[in-house]
């Protein structure tokens, strides 16, 4: 179901992946909106480039989409260092973990998307890594095993996480920069579909990108693939150019309402509305609900519906607010 979802922030496939390179910013200076993290992360890194030291090492958090495997890219362009890339999950053991570190050069970031879900002795490992770039490696077995210390050169390396709090706490308190993502105002979003819609060369007029803005999340991969959607039936229906009228459309076919909610953020509150009395409900019997893991409405639909203030989370229970009654046309009585 979830990969049907147009409004899913999560990648889709290779081909989307392929399309994403060539949308992503380069430079700080590319990088629209997250004022907050740019201009935070342009001081650290001009004072690290004056000293010519290592960037401190930064832990990114925030909903999937927002630009955070941009970011780590921007940091090493920023820093005029080269990036290796890899994942939580990508690594299985320690072995898998050394064999990267060991490829680092002076200074260079080392990029774990999916940083939460590191298993525990890479974890572990990572420690002495950050904090004194030294690794200590276990060489034999059995009786002959014994530690061999390993030095590394200073580098950074750049965490990205949907949740913090899974994160532990040693871990954490080892990045001197901890940055979070926030979603995305509307006029940073138009201003991103505007430069996506340059790089497809696709003709759109201000309104046209709002209208596609206003409709994303407040998501930037999601906003490039409405983009995406919206320029095709511009060019089926009309004369290819994206006006307000035409990126409305083509939303209501993709059943992408006013507020930005999709069918399966309709169906959420809906349920919560018609079967549970607009709750209190638990988290684990609405997803059942909806047949989605428990993860997935916590860490994809729950955020922007609160945000929107759709949906309350409270010790009892999620609870559909007034302004959902009113968005979807129920009767509230308090
Ligand atoms: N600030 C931004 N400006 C322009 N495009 C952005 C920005 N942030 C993200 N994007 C676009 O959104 C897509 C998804 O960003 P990504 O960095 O992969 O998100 P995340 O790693 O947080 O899931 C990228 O391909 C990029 O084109
Ligand atoms: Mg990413």
């Amino acid at each position: 179901m979830t990969e049907e979802r147009i409004l899913s922030p999560e990648n889709a496939d290779d081909n989307e992946r392929i399309i994403e390179k060539s949308l992503r910013p380069q430079f700080l200076a590319q990088y629209i909106g997250q004022d907050k993290v740019k201009n935070e992360l342009n001081i650290y890194i001009q004072a690290a480039k004056q000293r010519e030291e290592a960037l401190d090492h930064v832990l990114l958090y925030g909903p999937p989409g927002l630009g955070k495997t941009t970011m780590a890219m921007v940091v090493a362009n920023e820093m005029q260092v080269a990036i290796r890339t890899t994942s939580g999950p990508a690594i299985e053991k320690p072995g898998d973990l050394v064999a990267i570190l060991n490829e680092l050069q002076p200074g260079d970031v080392l990029f774990i998307d999916e940083i939460h879900r590191l298993p525990r002795v890479a974890e572990e490992m990572l420690y002495s890594a950050m904090e004194d770039f030294y690794v200590d490696i276990m060489v034999g077995t059995g009786p002959t095993a014994h530690p061999v210390h390993f030095p590394l050169p200073p580098f950074t390396l750049v965490g990205a996480t949907t949740r913090a709090g899974m994160l532990s706490a040693p871990l954490r308190d080892r990045f001197g920069i901890v940055s979070h993502m926030e979603y995305y105002e509307e006029k940073d979003l138009q201003e991103i579909v505007l430069r996506s819609a340059d790089i497809f060369n696709t003709e759109i007029v201000e309104e046209g990108a709002l209208e596609i803005a206003r409709r994303s999340r407040g998501t930037p991969r999601i906003a490039n693939r409405l983009l995406k959607r919206v320029r095709d039936f511009a060019q089926v229906q009309s004369n290819g150019i994206i006006n307000r009228k035409i990126a409305d459309q083509a939303l209501q076919m993709l059943q992408v309402d006013q507020a930005g909610l999709d069918y399966v953020d309709q169906k959420l509150i809906r349920t919560m509305i018609e079967l549970y009395g607009g709750g209190p409900v638990g988290l684990s019997t609405l997803s059942v609900n909806i047949s989605e893991e428990t993860e997935t409405v916590e860490d994809m639909y729950e955020p922007y519906l609160i945000q929107k203030g759709f949906l309350k989370r409270t010790p009892r229970g999620r609870i559909a607010t007034q302004l959902a009654y009113e968005h979807f046309g129920y009767p509230y009585s308090s």
